[in-house]
């Protein structure tokens, strides 16, 4: 085998890593991927008839107040000046989000000054003591009063986890985060904006390297392709980005993830619903959101002025066979992971990494980060050592 490094996985983590060895120290890098197309979860395509980028595994918004990581996803692509917005349509009526003044005063039909609407929310908040909250529901109301919560809490978070909050634990929320002023931008992040030229674009040029070989529809664990795990382990330094109870055929049990589904649909009209995402808190409704695609880069003279394409998504936990989103992190989760983590003590030749491959929700500026420094603090000293 000439292969320097096996990376398991073609999302930002598997690239980033790949795209330092093969760049920085010159390696050889095979890059493996079960999916038909590189870029994990942050993949995107135009939808043929439109000609609109669709991002296939929901809307990917990047944001990051990460200088490194800033300064080492521009070698790849620019960024437009998009800034995220979103609003929910609650009993007929839309609200701007994340809870602000705006949403208060249209809620109660008041012009509360900042200071008047704390002191509502904090008298109705009032009701449950966040430190002994029993679930959900109670520790929601203990952090933002039950008007707000029962408007554009409670079914919405029922729909994401298909259960009632009053049977979510407490600690599926850490906090509510509510706005005493109109700002109503999503991310507080230093930088923000999509790839100009759209995620498979940037991911493409990551991989664009003469040492980077990239293998689609490769399963790591089928073993009549050439870099599985059984020829592979102990023989070459692998980046495992796949799921890691799946690693150890779910001998420390199997993890819990939720899962999404999508319904795409082309509309014969220019503007479905004039905002890139739509929230929708009732429980009549089955779906949690919509996203029409065209408003994430509204600077596209070319997109079409009589079409549109929009996504409904919903939400459910997943099976082993649908593709895991969201870890739950039930505390039958976190005892499995210690499990795991014992594990891997005995792989010292494995690095696992990413989304999949840690059992933790990272944003796309995270797994990059994070990859970075795996290379740095890991890889670097190990595979240096062996090709001097
Ligand atoms: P992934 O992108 O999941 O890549 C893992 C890859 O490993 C996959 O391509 C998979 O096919 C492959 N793989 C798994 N098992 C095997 C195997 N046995 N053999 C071969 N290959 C295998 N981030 C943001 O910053 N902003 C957002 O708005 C945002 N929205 C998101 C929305 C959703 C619904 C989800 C799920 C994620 C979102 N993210 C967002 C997170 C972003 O997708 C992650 O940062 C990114 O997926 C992490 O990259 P990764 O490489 O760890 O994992
Ligand atoms: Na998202």
């Amino acid at each position: 085998m000439t292969v320097d490094l096996v990376v398991v996985g073609s999302g930002f983590f598997g690239l980033t890593v790949a795209e330092r060895a093969a760049r920085e120290l010159g390696l050889k890098v095979v890059v493996i991927d079960r999916r038909s197309h590189i870029g994990g979860n942050a993949y995107s395509a135009p939808e043929p008839e439109t000609g609109i980028e669709v991002h296939q595994y929901g809307a990917h918004l990047f944001h990051t107040s990460n200088e490194p990581v800033w300064e080492y996803v521009n070698r790849f692509t620019k960024f437009t000046n998009y800034e995220h917005r979103v609003f929910t349509n609650f009993g007929g009526e839309v609200f701007p989000l994340p809870i602000n003044l705006g949403t208060i005063n249209q809620f109660f039909r008041a012009a509360y000054s900042p200071d008047e609407a704390r002191a509502l929310i904090k008298g109705q908040a009032s009701e449950f003591a966040t430190g002994e909250s029993r679930n959900l529901e109670e520790k929601a109301i203990s952090l933002i009063g039950r008007p707000l919560y029962e408007a554009f809490i409670r079914d919405y978070t029922a729909k994401q986890w298909q259960t009632s909050p009053t049977a979510l634990p407490a600690e599926v929320i850490s906090r509510l985060p509510v706005r005493y002023n109109y700002d109503n931008r999503y991310f507080n992040d230093t930088h923000e904006g999509l790839p100009v030229d759209g995620y498979t674009a940037w991911i493409e040029r990551m991989a664009d390297h003469p040492n980077i070989e990239v293998r689609l529809d490769t399963d790591f664990f089928d073993e009549s392709q050439e870099y599985n795990k059984k020829s592979v382990v102990g023989r070459v330094p692998v980046v495992y980005t796949g799921p890691v109870d799946r690693y150890f055929d779910y001998q420390g049990g199997e993890l819990t993830w939720r899962t999404l589904d999508f319904e795409q649909e082309v509309l014969n009209v220019g503007d479905y619903q004039g905002t890139p995402v739509m929230n929708y808190a009732d429980s009549s409704v089955p779906y949690t959101r919509i996203h029409e695609f065209r408003h994430f880069h509204p600077e596209r003279a070319e997109y079409p002025k009589d079409k549109t394409v929009i996504m409904r998504e919903f939400s459910r936990a997943a099976t082993r066979a649908d593709e895991p989103y969201y870890p739950i992190n039930t505390p039958e989760d976190r005892q499995s992971l210690q499990s795991y983590r014992a594990l891997q003590a005995g792989e010292p030749d494995v690095f696992f990494g990413g989304r999949l491959g840690t059992y933790q929700y990272l944003d796309m500026h995270m797994a990059i980060g994070s990859a970075l420094s795996m290379f740095e603090n890991k890889l670097k000293p190990l595979l240096r050592g062996r090709t001097e």
